[in-house]
């Protein structure tokens, strides 16, 4: 099977502070650097494009131009389904499967993006997750609690999210065709079922967790020097 990666990377970081996470590092190197590893030590990885911010874009760091000479970058979007998008369009045509991967998962374990593609097979998708440890509650304009809805069959999604990749091609330029679709749709299986495809949720990982505040950044730490955890 040929599978190809699609890696968005093209935030801004807000809730780290303004800081870009790609650029930060994780065991003593960039964060974007380990995510990109998950996925180049697969050989049926054929391409993996990363969607950077415009700037970071036009003037990529050396390291990541010498990484492999399957990666490619992109200027990424406003949103990050704008930024997946284009991300998939720089990516060969002739791919089995994508599978799309945040940046800012630098820890996914082998076997998650295992699962993901096992899962792919023969159906329309699988999203890595994890299913839900707090209570959910529901709010009104004014805060208050309607509904509790039960937390049986509550996950957080995670990513990898993979796809065939004639479905996803086909998803995304049915978003592109809708007038604000690309803010409407906050994941990629979001994307898939809009188009008609069922997506399964496959067993992800605790510390595939993904970095976004900066208490994250000693927990991402902690996990990095513990991979058997
Ligand atoms: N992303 C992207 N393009 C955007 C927005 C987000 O490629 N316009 C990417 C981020 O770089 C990240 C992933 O989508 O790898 C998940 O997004 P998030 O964790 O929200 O990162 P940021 O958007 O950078 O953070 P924040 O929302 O706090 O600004
Ligand atoms: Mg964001």
């Amino acid at each position: 099977r040929r599978v190809g990666v699609a890696v968005p990377a093209a935030g801004f970081g807000r809730r780290m502070g303004g800081r870009r996470k790609a650029w930060l590092t994780l065991g003593g190197e960039p964060i974007l650097a380990r995510t990109l590893r998950a996925f180049l030590e697969r050989p049926d990885v054929v391409a993996v494009a990363v969607a950077l911010a415009a700037d970071d874009a036009a003037d990529p760091p050396d390291w990541l131009i010498a990484l492999d000479p399957r990666v490619g970058v992109v200027a990424g979007g406003d949103s990050r389904a704008a930024s997946v998008a284009r991300a998939v369009a720089m990516l060969p045509a002739e791919l089995d499967v994508i599978l799309v991967h945040d940046a800012a998962r630098p820890l996914v374990p082998p076997e998650v993006v295992q699962r993901v593609l096992d899962a792919v097979e023969g159906s329309t998708g699988a999203v890595a997750g994890l299913p839900a440890v707090d209570t959910f509650k529901r709010v009104d304009e004014r805060d208050r609690i309607v509904d509790t809805p039960p937390r049986d069959g509550l996950w957080h999604a995670q990513t990898p999210q993979g796809f065939p990749a004639p479905l996803l091609r086909a998803a995304l330029e049915a978003l592109a065709a809708e007038p604000g679709g690309a803010e409407r749709l906050t994941d990629d299986a979001m994307v898939v079922a809009a188009a008609g495809g069922t997506v399964r949720m496959v067993l992800g990982a605790a510390r595939n967790l993904k970095v976004t505040r900066p208490g994250d950044l000693p927990l991402a730490e902690w996990y990095a020097a513990h991979p058997e955890e």
